[in-house]
């Protein structure tokens, strides 16, 4: 079983909450890679039990590098359907668009068909920080990936 984190970060927030979110994947025995979007291939989206965006919000919306990514991943539309899901974002402050860009990468993870999990506790859409995350937005991330990595496990352990 296997999460792939495809995350962007121009002053390294995002990354460092992708880090955290590995981590909880990691600490479930699911493999993770983490791959910035420069450097991923939509190619790998098949070989993937789980798929985890991350961006900044600009502007409220993802990165326009994380929605190239999303662009190109319709090589693979209609086969990436039951996979798990889930999107993660930093912002410059509270209540200025994290979470409308979470909402944008899960609305494009949704079209492919994935299973996406909300939760009761903080962060109902997905893991958010304001700058660099601090202990506790870390360990919003951190659980998100244990919540995912679970959810992986129950679909397709
Ligand atoms: C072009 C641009 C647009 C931005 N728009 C927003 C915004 O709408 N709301 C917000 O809270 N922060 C905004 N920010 C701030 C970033 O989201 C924030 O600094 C984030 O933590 C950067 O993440 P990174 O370190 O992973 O690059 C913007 C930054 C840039 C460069």
């Amino acid at each position: 079983m296997k999460i792939l984190i495809v995350y962007d970060s121009r002053s390294g927030n995002t990354e460092a909450m992708a880090h955290a979110v590995a981590k909880g994947v990691e600490s479930e025995g699911v493999e993770v890679v983490i791959e910035k979007v420069d450097e991923v291939s939509v190619d790998e989206l098949p070989g993937v039990d789980g798929v985890i965006l991350g961006s900044p919000t600009y502007y409220g919306l993802p990165s326009a590098k994380i929605k190239e990514f999303i662009d190109a991943s319709v090589k693979y539309h209609g086969k990436l359907d039951g996979k798990v899901g889930g999107a993660f974002a930093s912002a410059g402050g509270t209540h200025t668009g994290a979470e409308t860009t979470i909402l944008a990468l899960t609305e494009a993870l949704l079209i492919h068909g994935m299973v996406i999990q909300g939760t009761s506790g903080l962060n109902h859409y997905g893991a958010a920080s304001v700058g660099a995350p601090n202990e506790e937005e870390s360990e919003t991330c951190r659980k998100m990936g244990v919540r995912l990595a679970s959810l992986v496990k129950k679909l397709h352990g």
